[in-house]
C-alpha cells in the first residue's frame, strides 16, 4: 500500500468479545481529540463487500468449506480495502475497523485444519496491507458467546460452531499476537466497557 496519512487500526476476537462496541468507543476518543475517524467492519464495510458477508454469516455451518469461505472473506476484504479504507487512509482519516485479515488468519487458517499457508498466500497476492495497530479483545468464550448469541442476529452461522470452536479461536488469536508483538496488543475484554475504552485509548496514545 503507498504511503498514507491516516491511521489503520484494527479490533479482533472471538465473537462477542466487545469489539464493536470499543471500535464506537475509539472513534469516538479520536473525534474528541480532533481526528476525523471511521468505524467501519469485516465481512462488509463497503456495498459488495456487505452482499458477501450475507452469504458468508447466515445458514448452515457447514454451507461453505473453510477454503471456500478463504476466498469469499478475501472478496469481501479487497472490496472493502478498495472502496472504504484506502480512500479514507488517504484522505487522513484515521479507520477503525472490526475485524481484518487476522480474522481470516484464525478463523479459517487455524481451526478447522492447518489452512495457514493458503490463507498468508492468498493475503499477500490481493490485500498484502496491515493495520499500524491491532487490538486483540480477549475473553472466556463462554461469557462471550451469551453475550453474543443474547443478541439474536440472524448471523449466528460461526457462532453455532459452539464453545470448543471459540476456544480454538481465543488459543489462535493469542498465538498470533505473540507472533507480532510490534503491531499486535492483547486486551482484557472481560472488563467493563468504560475500563476497557480507558485502555484502548492509553495504549493509542502511548503506541501511535
Ligand atoms: P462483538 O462485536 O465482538 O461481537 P459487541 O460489541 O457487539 O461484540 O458486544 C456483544 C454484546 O456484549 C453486546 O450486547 C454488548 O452490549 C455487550 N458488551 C460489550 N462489551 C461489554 C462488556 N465489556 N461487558 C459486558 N457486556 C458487553
Ligand atoms: P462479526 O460480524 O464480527 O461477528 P461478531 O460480532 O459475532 O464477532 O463477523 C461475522 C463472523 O465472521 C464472525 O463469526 C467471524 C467470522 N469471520 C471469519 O470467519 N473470517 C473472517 O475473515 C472474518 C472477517 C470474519
Amino acid at each position: 500500500m503507498p504511503a498514507h496519512r491516516g491511521l489503520f487500526i484494527s479490533l479482533e476476537g472471538i465473537d462477542g468479545s466487545g469489539k464493536s462496541t470499543q471500535s464506537h468507543r475509539l472513534r469516538d476518543w479520536f473525534v474528541s481529540h480532533g481526528r476525523d475517524a471511521i468505524v467501519t467492519r469485516e465481512p462488509g464495510g463497503a456495498p459488495g463487500a456487505e452482499d458477501i458477508r450475507r452469504l458468508l454469516v447466515e445458514g448452515d455451518p457447514e454451507r461453505w468449506s473453510p477454503e471456500t469461505e478463504i476466498l469469499l472473506f478475501t472478496a469481501a476484504r479487497r472490496d472493502h480495502l478498495e472502496r472504504t479504507i484506502r480512500p479514507a487512509l488517504e484522505a487522513g482519516r484515521v479507520v477503525i475497523t472490526d475485524r481484518f485479515a487476522d480474522s481470516t488468519r484464525v478463523y479459517q487458517g487455524a481451526t478447522r485444519g492447518d489452512l495457514r499457508g493458503l490463507v498468508d498466500d492468498i493475503h499477500d497476492l490481493v490485500i498484502a496491507v496491515e493495520p499500524d495497530l491491532t487490538l486483540i479483545l480477549d475473553m472466556d468464550p463462554d461469557i462471550a458467546l451469551t453475550r453474543g448469541l443474547a443478541r439474536a442476529s440472524g448471523e449466528d452461522r460461526f457462532e453455532d460452531f459452539g464453545l470448543p470452536f471459540q476456544q480454538k479461536l481465543r488459543v489462535g488469536f493469542l498465538a498470533l499476537a505473540e507472533t507480532a508483538p510490534q503491531r499486535c496488543v492483547v486486551i482484557d475484554a472481560s472488563r467493563s466497557p468504560d475500563i476497557i475504552a480507558d485502555d484502548i485509548a492509553a495504549i493509542v496514545e502511548t503506541r501511535l
